[in-house]
Parts: structure tokens; C-alpha cells; sequence
């Protein structure tokens, strides 16, 4: 079964050709970092304008990449929310109006059930082709972290009564109480003037500081200890560097950003001091050890031996490597995807949407877009 998927929730317009919720045949996505880089920060407005721009030419692309025309489509899976509403209804209403015209079923995706199953994808796909790893088990404890979530689920999969397709049911174990892990690295990254975004710029600076520099101490929660928050984080980073040289540092580094558009990590390092990079470097071990310590403790409490880790943070080096080092050091299995489709993408929304459509899910003409659609109990 070809399914065409199409995600539009936040600043990425992306759509994806996938046979049978296991091939990726296409998967094309248009950046907006351009248009909100001198922001720091997604504009919703802009974001929906970009999105009308480029819904048709990717959706295009993607059926071109893919070798297949629109009419060889068999269903449509598109991302009903959570995310920027006027963003989500422009994926939303095309993906409605193509599978209208072309009379082929239609089904609403959560972004965060893409996210998951981005894992399942990826390495189903692997296999397939002969690749030597190991199956992504069910159940498994999943962090998704990424700019607007940062959620851990227990994730296990059944059948449909009726049909016997295979099922996916969802338990939310935790989730961020405030900002979201990747939303910190922004606007820590803006804060210090460092560009957007944020996350994978403090993941290459952070090489050049010592992790260990300033004591942020754990993040302490009160009531679920599977919830998490970053904003007490944030603040902290806010504290070193308000009235101080660092300060003073970022204000020149943000004039000097300003005449060289695209600075290259290299040269962006040349204008960071040791105790910026010192910084940079805390922030972000105490941001991984909270995700790696609370993925811990949820795969324990819900005794499973795998773990996936999926959405944007989910690229960050030092977040790999000491999630992989513990998975060795304690015995369970780890499954991320490769860093193209951890970000926002459209394959994981088709692949999602496979299953749903195999179940004999539809959507109709009511489906609209949530903001804070949630997932699982
Ligand atoms: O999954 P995604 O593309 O979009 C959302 O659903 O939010 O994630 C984008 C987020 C941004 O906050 C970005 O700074 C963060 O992922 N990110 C990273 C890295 N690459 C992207 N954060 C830390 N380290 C990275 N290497
Ligand atoms: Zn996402």
C-alpha cells in the first residue's frame, strides 16, 4: 500500500511517499530556517505562508522522487496536530482536498506517533534490505524530544479485533511541565547570540567547553518524577550570563552575526570565550543527563528492555553517546533514528498512517487541526 504523508505542524512542509509503512520511496522536506533565523524562534504567521508556498511543489516532489503520480497514491496520512494550528490546517485541508479528488482514504496522524514511529520505520526498512540489526522491540519506553515536546511513553502494539492489523496503543508516562528540551537549546542559543537553531550549534560548540564547568545541579520535580522541566534550566543560564562580560560578549558576537549571515561553527567558535563555551558545554550535559536519567527510571518502572529515543534533540552527539554507553553498561536495547528522519518529516507520518489505514481507520471531512492534541491515556 503507497501512502503519501504530509506534515506541516510547525516550521518544516514536508511530504513522503511510503510503500507498505516499511519503504520510503520519497521523503522531502522544505526547511523554513531562513525565514526565522533573524527571530530566533518560530513565527506562526510567516510559518503558515511558507507552508502555502510550498505544500504543492514538495507534495510534487515527493510523487516525482518516488517514481509514482498522484493516482497510484492509495491513502493519505496527515498530521492533525499537535502543533501551530494555521500550520497544521494548510498539511490538513490539501491532504483532505487531495483525498477527496482522488477518492482514497484519508487518516489524521499525531505528530508524536510519528515521531515513534519514525524508530519502527527505519529499522523495519534496515531489515528489509538486509541490514544486520536488531528488531525494535514492543513494548518499549520512548522519549520523544524535540522543540515543542519533550514526552516519554510506554509504547506497545497488539491487533485490531475486528482485522487482526496490527495496533499501537500509547501510555504517557511523563511530559515536559514547561518549556521542551530542544525549545531551551533555542533560546539558550539566543540568549548567547549563537543562531537558530539553537540545538545543533550548542551540540557542536559544546566540544570546545567542559561539560562539568558549572554546577546546574539536578532538576527536581515535584509529583510525577517522569515529568520533566527546563524552563528553572534556562532561567539559571539566564542568571550567569545577565550583568556580567558574557553578557557584554553576546552582544558582540549578535552585531557580528549580523554582517556575516551564515557563520560556520569555526568561525562562531572564534567569537566565544572559554567561559561561554564552558557554559554551553553545562547546559547541555545537565539537559542530556535529566533525559537519559528519567528514560532510566520510566524503562525501569514499566520493566521493558527497550528504549527509543526520536525527534529533533534525538541528533544531539553527547545525548547518543551516553544514552548508547548506558545501554551497554545496563543491558537494554536502544533505537534511534538516523538524524534525517528524527527531525520533522513526513515518512513517519505515512508510516504511522499505514497502520492506521490497514485497520480500517478514516478520517472525514471533519477532521480538523488541535493545537495540544494529546497521545495515549
Ligand atoms: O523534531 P523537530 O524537527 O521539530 C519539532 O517537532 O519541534 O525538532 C527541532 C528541535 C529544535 O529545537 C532544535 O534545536 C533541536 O530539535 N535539535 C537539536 C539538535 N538538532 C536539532 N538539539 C540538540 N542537539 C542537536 N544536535
Ligand atoms: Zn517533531
Amino acid at each position: 500500500m503507497l501512502v503519501l504523508g504530509i506534515e506541516s505542524s510547525c516550521d518544516e512542509t514536508a511530504a513522503a511517499i511510503v510503500a507498505d509503512g516499511a519503504k520510503i520511496l520519497s521523503s522531502v522536506v522544505a526547511s523554513q530556517i531562513p525565514t526565522h533565523e533573524k527571530y530566533g524562534g518560530v513565527v506562526p504567521e510567516l510559518a503558515s505562508r511558507e507552508h502555502l508556498r510550498k505544500i504543492e511543489p514538495v507534495v510534487d516532489e515527493a510523487c516525482q522522487r518516488a517514481r509514482v503520480g498522484i493516482r497510484d497514491v492509495e491513502g493519505v496520512a496527515v498530521t492533525e496536530g499537535p502543533g501551530l494550528v494555521g500550520s497544521l490546517l494548510v498539511g490538513l485541508v490539501y491532504g483532505k482536498a487531495l483525498a477527496l479528488a482522488l477518492a482514497k482514504p484519508l487518516v489524521g496522524v499525531n505528530h508524536l506517533e510519528g515521531h515513534i514511529h519514525a524508530v519502527l520505520l527505519e529499522n523495519k526498512m534496515a531489515r528489509l534490505t538486509g541490514d544486520p540489526v536488531e528488531e525494535a522491540n514492543l513494548p518499549s519506553v520512548t522519549l520523544v524530544v524535540s522543540g515543542g515536546h519533550t514526552s516519554l511513553f510506554l509504547v506497545e502494539d497488539g491487533r485490531h479485533p475486528a482485522n487482526s492489523h496490527p495496533v499501537f496503543n500509547y501510555k504517557r508516562l511523563g511530559h515536559t511541565r514547561d518549556d521542551a528540551a530542544g525549545e531551551a537549546f533555542d533560546k539558550v542559543a539566543k540568549l548567547l547570540a549563537l543562531g537558530y537553531p539553537g540545538g545543533p550549534v550548542i551540540d557542536q560548540l559544546a566540544r570546545s567547553g567542559d561539560p562539568e564547568a558549572v554546577d546546574f545541579g539536578r532538576i527536581k520535580m515535584k509529583g510525577n518524577p517522569l515529568d520533566f522541566s527546563f524552563s528553572g534550566l534556562k532561567t539559571a543560564v539566564l542568571y550567569r550570563v545577565r550583568g556580567t562580560p558574557l553578557a557584554v560578549e553576546a552582544e558582540q558576537r549578535r552585531a557580528w552575526r549580523k554582517t556575516s549571515e551564515s557563520a560556520r561553527a569555526d568561525e562562531l567558535r572564534a567569537h566565544c570565550s572559554p567561559q561561554t563555551l564552558d557554559l554551553i558545554a553545562s547546559f547541555q550535559n545537565a539537559v542530556v543527563r535529566d533525559l537519559l536519567e528519567r528514560t532510566l527510571a520510566a524503562a525501569d518502572a514499566s520493566r521493558v528492555d527497550s528504549v527509543f529515543v526520536s525527534g529533533g534533540v534525538a541528533c544531539n552527539s553527547l545525548l547518543r553517546a551516553r544514552f548508547l554507553e548506558t545501554s551497554r553498561a545496563q543491558g537494554f536495547r536502544l533505537f534511534f533514528p538516523s538524524p534525517a528522519l528524527s527531525t520533522d518529516n513526513a515518512a513517519m507520518i505515512a508510516a504511522a498512517g499505514y497502520y492506521k489505514l490497514k485497520a480500517g481507520q478514516r478520517a472525514d471531512a471533519t477532521l480538523t487541526a488541535h493545537a495540544s492534541l494529546p497521545l495515549g491515556t
